[in-house]
């Protein structure tokens, strides 16, 4: 028997009011509907995740990939609609699906296998997950008859005033056979205010044909908030962010005023590490122990190495090895391998390079698509000349190599070890083993210039008068 995760990401999001599809929007640097799918993917309960796509459904798939499989809904007709867009895609009608919409971040693995397991003991062949708020405006209200047994499910929008009273809302994530639940879809009809086919109408339907419904009720309200607008947004990314800072704290990572700092779901942070305000650390970013992290700083699907100091910022898929400095105003991006002992310092920039032991650009550097050994200085307002304009070329510098200030190094270019590059040179050709490297003009001094300068002028006002 096969089980299936359902997920409903075609909407338009309309009351986002913006362009970008709602279930790709980020919390925490990472697209909501990714948060569903690595989640569901944790539980480890069901074999199969479909996911339905409709309104830009490229930026959709474009996340995901070909991590699930996708079902089409082309014209967003409600969430009944966009279920069953997906019943070609169940090929096994006697497993069961778990439902979920795209726009709910917060929902934890726990919770996920929490509603299969209470779905699978109790027997049921729908099992509605729901939750108490205090808040239930916008959410479907669970209305139960006087057993306690769940009656229907009411929308916001249609439900009466007494019923907006209730605080049990609809998760909106259900579990349900898929034989029976594709019969229910094509028995619900569009008669409401909206003019959509509601999944909630299944329960409805199915108790009319004494289907056993279930419910399974959330303690913690929050995982199952639904994201409508920019403002949730913000709130969920609050909770999201408060939890995720919380756990590091408590796992031996301080942070100096946690709230103005942004730790991504999937960042991996060691214990005695000390992260600065107004700092980001994202995507698959770890970061090792003792090292200082901040402030202001953004390291994104980086790895920062034991004892390193990382202030005012910017690391972007690179690697910092050990008892490194970066910064301040430092910008490693895009394959900056930094060794060891390194000091990286203001204003300086490195591109698809990589640096041994004991390497030093300590202010106004820009490196670019170089491999450098070790014990190297590489000095104020020099720079690797990487690109005609046309293609990127290599410089490879070796050990024991003492680069002047402002030197411009035209790629392709070899430096050997322990060579010496005179400040302001501009070098096109190899430097050997050893050999000191000038590449600029003699200096000429005119002695007396400005004097004897003066002079004439005094005499030739002179002669004019
Ligand atoms: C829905 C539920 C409501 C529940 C709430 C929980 C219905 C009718 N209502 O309301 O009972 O309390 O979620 O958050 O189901 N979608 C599609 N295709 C469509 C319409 C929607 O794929 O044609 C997707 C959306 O992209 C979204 C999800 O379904 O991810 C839920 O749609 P949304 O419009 O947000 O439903 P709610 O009004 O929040
Ligand atoms: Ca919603």
């Amino acid at each position: 028997m096969r089980n299936y995760a359902i997920i409903l990401a075609a909407g338009k999001g309309t009351r986002m009011k913006t362009e970008m599809p709602k279930c790709a929007y980020p919390l925490l640097r990472k697209p909501m509907v990714a948060y569903i799918v690595q989640n569901i993917k944790f539980a480890d309960a069901t074999d199969e995740t479909v996911v339905v796509v409709g309104h830009k459904k490229k930026v959709i798939k474009d996340i995901l990939h070909d991590e699930v499989k996708y079902a089409i809904q082309e014209k967003q007709l409600g969430t009944g609609h966009a279920v069953l867009a997906c019943e070609n895609q169940i090929d096994d009608m006697d497993g069961n699906s778990i439902i979920m919409p795209g726009d709910m971040p917060l929902i934890d693995e726990q919770t996920i296998k929490n509603a299969l397991r209470e779905h699978n003991e109790r027997r049921h062949d729908l099992t509605i997950v729901t939750t108490n708020v205090e808040d239930p405006t916008g959410y479907g209200r669970i209305i139960r008859n006087d057993s306690g047994y769940l009656d229907a499910i009411v929308e916001h929008h249609e439900a009466t005033y007494s019923q907006r009273m209730i605080n049990e809302i609809n998760t909106g994530i259900y579990v349900v056979k898929n034989n029976i639940l594709f019969k229910a879809l094509k028995q619900i009809d569009n008669d409401n205010t909206k003019g959509e086919y509601y999944l909630t109408d299944i329960v409805t339907v199915l108790k009319q044909s004494n289907y056993v419904i279930g419910t399974y009720t959330l303690k913690d309200s929050y995982k199952a908030m639904g994201v409508n607008d920019l403002y949730a947004l913000s709130v969920a990314e609050g909770k999201l962010r408060l939890d995720i800072n919380k756990k590091h704290m408590k796992n031996g990572v301080a942070m100096i005023n946690p709230e103005t700092i942004t730790i991504g779901h999937n960042v991996i942070i060691e214990p005695n590490v000390t992260i600065h305000p107004n700092t980001y650390i994202t995507g698959n970013s770890i970061i090792r122990k003792h090292a200082m992290v901040g402030p202001n700083t953004e390291i994104h699907n980086s790895d920062v190495g034991e004892e390193v100091i990382c202030k005012h910022s910017l690391v972007y898929n690179s690697k910092i090895g050990r008892k490194t400095t970066i910064g301040p105003f430092a910008h490693l991006r895009n394959g900056a391998n930094i060794g060891p002992e390194n000091r990286i310092g203001n204003f300086v920039e490195v591109k698809k390079s990589e640096t041994g032991t004991n390497f030093k650009a300590s202010h106004l550097a820009y490196i670019g698509d170089a491999s450098i050994g070790s014990d190297v200085n590489f000095g104020c307002g020099s720079i690797t000349v990487n690109y005609d304009g046309k293609n990127k070329y290599r410089t490879e510098i070796g050990d024991d190599v003492f680069i002047g200030c402002n030197a411009n190094l035209i790629a392709p270019i070899k430096i050997d070890d322990s060579s010496l590059i005179a400040a302001g040179s501009t070098l096109n050709k190899n430097v050997p083993k050893g050999s000191l490297a000038i590449a600029r003009s003699y200096q000429v001094n005119k002695e007396n210039y400005i004097m004897n300068k003066k002079q004439k002028e005094k005499q030739n006002q002179k002669s004019d008068t």
